[in-house]
Order: structure tokens, then sequence, then C-alpha cells
């Protein structure tokens, strides 16, 4: 008899696409990554599944418990998503700028969302809520933080399963890897196995204008699913990465808008932060280049933003552009840092402040 997969099977093994039409010099590769077609519709179902199984496997999740998370998007639908699968109660910690689309992905798979107004002191809410959910977690028996921002296992799950696929996918013949950051689980992953397995790639990772994980001025941004206000302790070794770049929320946008209309790829706004990198990397390095871009997820949760002219322009943004017009803009871009060491912001002082579960610390095997 012919075994059916479960959804929970289905993620990964996400398809490897290259662009037709947005690349002129046809010698070079620019490959798209497509984790939209997880089941969750993004990537953040690999380290959710990971982590949830190990919880498992290891006693700190029982039938009948409840997972307790704070996420403004992916990891959160993904974990409401696993919960509704496996029959756990989810209770998901959001803020007010939670998208709509977001809010009403958790609640359909059953999630318990509750929205944390108050701002932490760098203008943003990760700190708040991830304080409130190390609260709940502590208050509510037989609960397990997931912990996305501290807990190794994220990473751990891109190291193992993530980085390898594409390396398989591309048979080693690769130039450089582009990662979109916010937790730190893609590039503390994959750069510590592409250091380890094929030292060339070039790993470079790609932060939002705004953001301080890699240091620089806090500001406030727009793009979804990027930017922390310090470094996540998933990358644990800067010296693995290669170049550091800050993508303006404009460029991303409106590069995704482009993959859209030239390719037919509708992706979210970290794909386009990406390319943007990716854009200027394929016509700075010349020819017979190789570069894969991860695109996270799926432009379709974006609809009401990125893709809608009322909201960009009511943000001061363009809605418009030739190919030509951002190619050159593209490649202006300067990397923020050659030598990622040098723009640590580690504060390991929040695992205390925050009050995270502290038996993460012990779980890197
Ligand atoms: C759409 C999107 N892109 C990129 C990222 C960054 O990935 P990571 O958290 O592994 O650094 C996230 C994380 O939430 C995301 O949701």
């Amino acid at each position: 008899m012919v075994r059916v997969k479960t959804l929970l099977d289905t993620v990964g093994q996400t398809p490897l696409i290259r662009l037709q039409n947005l690349v002129e010099d046809q010698d070079s590769e620019l490959l798209l990554k497509m984790e939209r077609t997880n089941p969750g519709g993004s990537i953040k179902d690999r380290p959710a599944l990971y982590i949830i199984e190990e919880a498992e496997r290891r006693g700190w999740l029982k039938p009948g418990g409840t997972i307790i998370e704070s996420s403004s998007g992916n990891f959160g639908i993904t974990l409401a998503m696993i919960g509704a699968a496996k029959g756990y109660r989810v209770i998901v910690l959001v803020d007010p700028k939670t998208t709509p689309v977001n809010l009403a992905m958790m609640k359909a798979f059953g999630a318990d969302v509750r929205v944390v107004t108050e701002k932490d002191d760098s203008g943003s809410y990760h700190k708040t809520r991830i304080a409130l959910a190390n609260r709940l977690h502590r208050e509510i028996p037989g609960s397990f933080r997931p912990d996305q921002c501290f807990n190794p296992l994220n990473s751990e799950a891109h190291y193992r399963q993530t980085a390898q696929e594409l390396m398989e996918q591309c048979q080693g013949k690769l130039d450089a890897v582009i990662l979109t950051v916010s937790t730190g689980g893609q590039l503390g992953g994959f750069s510590r196995y592409f250091k380890e397995h094929a030292p060339h790639i070039r790993v470079i990772a790609v932060d939002a204008v705004g953001s301080t994980i890699f240091g620089g001025k806090a500001h406030s941004y727009l793009l979804p699913g990027m930017g922390l206000s310090w470094t996540p302790p998933n990358i644990d070794d800067l010296s693995r990465i290669d170049e550091i770049y800050k993508v303006p929320d404009e460029d991303a946008f409106l590069m995704c808008r482009l993959l859209a209309r030239y390719e037919g790829v509708l992706g979210g706004g970290s794909t386009g932060a990406g390319l943007v990198v990716a854009w200027k990397l394929v016509q700075e390095w010349g020819s017979g280049k190789r570069i894969a871009c991860l695109a996270p997820d799926n432009g379709e949760r974006y609809l009401p933003t990125i893709y809608n002219d009322v909201w960009m322009k009511e943000r001061g943004l363009n809605v418009e552009i030739e190919p030509m017009g951002l190619r050159r803009r593209v490649r202006e871009l300067v990397p923020h840092s050659r030598y990622p060491v040098e723009t640590a912001n580690y504060q390991p002082e929040l695992v205390e402040i925050l009050d995270c579960p502290t038996r993460f610390h012990e779980v890197r095997r």
C-alpha cells in the first residue's frame, strides 16, 4: 500500500529555482530557495517542527501541553499549525504591528493570540513580548517555550536540514548564499554548515536598515520578519560570515514588485531584501557566478501591504520602478561590514533580564 504523508511530513525538501528574466548575464545564475512550499507557507516550519519534536523527545512537551511563543508572524503561524496537527494548545504573543492576515491565520489554526502593547527600550515590542511569554511559561503548568530568539535548536534545525539540502541541490557548486536575519536561526545554521563543509562559499547576511543586530543606528523600519535590537545567540560565531548588508525598506519592496512582474514569483519582503543584495553581487562579481538566496515566505501574506499602492504611498514609498532603475540603485549599495566580528552587539544579560528558560543553554550538542 502506498503510504500517504501526513501534513508535517511535508516540511522541507523545498524547490530551488533559477531566475530567468532579471539576470542579464545568462552565464550567471541567481537561485531562489522557495520556502513558501512548506505547509505553513514559510521557512519557520523547519525550526518550529524541529524544536517541538526535540521537546517531545526530551520530555519537555507532553500530550495536552501548551506551547507559548512570542512572534508577530511566521513562527507563530507555524506553531499554531503544528499545535492544531498535534493537539497542543498554542498561545502566541503578538504586537500592534502584527498584520491582520497573520492574526487571522493564527486564529484560524485555533491559537490563543494575545496582543502586547507595551514597547521595550528600543522602541520595538520584542523584549516585552519575550518577557511576558517567559512569565506565562512559569505560570502555566505543562507549558513549553520554543524561545526562537534564544534557543540554539533554532539554528541547529537549519544546520542539520536546510543548509545540507541546499548544498545537495547545488551539488556543492555555489559561490555565495544570501540569508536575511532576525532570530539568526538561518544565518547561524547556514554559516556553521557552509564554513565546516564548503568554506569557499561566501555567506552573506542581510539585515534591515534601522535594525541593530550588527550594531549601527536604531530606527523604525517596515521590513517584515527581519531585524532585532541585539545579536541573537543563534549567530554564535560572527567570523563565519563574510559580509553584512543592510537594505532599505523601499529597495526591498520594489524588488518584490519586480520579482512578481518579471519572474512570476510572489515573495515576501525578506525575499526582496535578500534579492537586492544577490542582484548587486551578480552584477559586481562578473560572469559565471552562482548565487543562492533563501526566499523565506509567500507574498500572498503581503498583498495588503507591499503589493498595495495605497499602503506604500501612505508611507512615502515609491510604487513603480523599471528593472534598469533598481539595478542601478542596488549597484550603489555598500556593505555594512566586511569584518562582521567587529559588529557584535551581543547582550547576554538579556537572558536574566527577560527571565529566559535556562535549560536552553545546555542543549547544544
Ligand atoms: C519572512 C522572514 N524572513 C526572514 C526571517 C529571518 O529568519 P531568522 O529568524 O532565521 O533569522 C524571518 C524570521 O522571522 C521571516 O519571518
